[in-house]
């Protein structure tokens, strides 16, 4: 019913609208004065500094969230670390054991090919930390810790609410080892931990100005082929960009990483084929503008998204600029992720498609 989508006319942009709260909510009771905590959590910081690598396990968005993971553990923490799709993991003599500690993504803690993966880490030996969405969950039960993204119940099959605590989740985890190991200077780490209290508040700001993002979804939902691309982290929130939409729109989408596009994906660009370009991070930001003239010459319309100090630049290149507030570089993607979920959103209803249940998608997915 309508009051079960919070008067609004699908559970989707009801967990879209949530989020500031579902983002604070998973925040707050972790931070205290200034400091990441991690109540009941049987790591130890003994283990935390022997380890020697870290693996991401998850599927779909889940997995998503884990790529976004890699970028910023590595920068932060200098350990290395993997991101494996669950369905791969058990079939490929994973790498794995007592040094090495497993984390397994999941928002309903029952995804069979994450659940398999859990287990078969723990039989080789290694530590699993889950982040889990259902309280009691399989996944929750089964892992050696468990930490909870407070989102609240996700019913739209699309995530959103639960990819951003998720990766909340994942920064604290990052900073909380980062101090632990020494790797994050004292000033960086309370600057990322200021930033991350104003996600929230900015995650806000965006959702205010959805307007914008539907009226260039009225533009573009015609498309049949949609690019998406960046660089680094801006790459990683490509794939949930192009996921979502493709979940709920049908459109045929691609993530590419934005200097691979020559090796490929460039030949498929035609007059009209739209580019959604993310050029998030000041330091490649010129690499960008020149990915976008290539596809500009080729006659893609360009849709820019960029932080509200590089907007101006950008006009001079895109077509249409989505402009997102300024935060700490590592934290872009709480903020970049939010007017890829309107866009899908806003585009699949213009197609008129069933955007809860999309056709042959189910929400939790509990066969191999
Ligand atoms: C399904 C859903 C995806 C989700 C994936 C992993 O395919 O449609 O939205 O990302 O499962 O689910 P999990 O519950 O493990 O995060």
């Amino acid at each position: 019913s309508a009051a079960e989508k919070g008067g609004y006319e699908h559970f989707m942009f009801k967990e879209i609208m949530e989020q500031p709260k579902a983002v604070r909510d998973t925040l707050s009771p972790r931070i205290k004065n200034g400091r990441v905590v991690f109540e009941n959590l049987s790591l130890t910081e003994e283990y935390v500094r022997s380890l020697n690598r870290i693996l991401i396990v998850a599927c779909g968005s889940s997995y998503h969230v884990g790529m976004n993971a890699k970028y910023i553990m590595e920068k932060l923490l200098r350990k290395p670390v993997e991101v494996v799709l669950a369905s791969e993991f058990r079939y490929c003599d994973p790498i794995v054991d007592e040094s090495s500690l497993v984390i397994v993504i999941s928002q309903s803690g029952e995804t069979a090919d994450t659940l398999a993966a859990l287990r078969e880490a723990k039989r080789r030996g290694a530590r699993t930390l889950a982040v889990v969405n259902v309280v009691g969950s399989s996944i929750a039960k089964e892992a050696n810790d468990v930490i909870y993204t407070w989102a609240g119940p996700e019913i739209a099959v699309a995530t959103t609410k639960a990819y951003s605590t998720q990766l909340v989740i994942l920064y604290l985890i990052t900073l909380r080892f980062g101090e632990l190991l020494g790797t994050i200077a004292p000033e960086e780490y309370d600057a990322i931990v200021a930033e991350l209290q104003r996600i929230p508040s900015k995650i806000e700001e965006i959702l205010e100005h959805r307007e914008k993002i539907q009226y260039y979804a009225s533009i573009y939902f015609n498309n049949s082929s949609i690019f998406f691309i960046g660089r680094n982290l801006d790459y990683a929130i490509c794939m949930e960009g192009s996921l979502k939409l493709k979940e709920i729109s049908y459109i045929h989408s691609e993530a590419y990483a934005a200097g691979e596009l020559k090796h490929g994906t460039i030949s498929l660009i035609e007059d009209g084929t739209l580019v959604v370009a993310m050029a998030n991070h000041g330091r490649l930001f010129d690499k960008m503008v020149s990915n976008i003239k290539e596809v500009k010459a080729r006659g893609a319309d360009v849709l820019g998204l960029t932080g509200a100090k590089h907007a101006r630049a950008l006009e001079q290149v895109a077509d249409n600029v989505i402009s997102i507030p300024e935060t700490h570089e590592i934290l872009m993607p709480s903020l970049a992720v939010i007017p890829l979920q309107l866009f899908s959103y806003y585009v699949a209803l213009q197609r008129g498609c069933d955007i809860d249940k999309p056709r042959n998608l189910a929400k939790s997915v509990t066969v191999e």
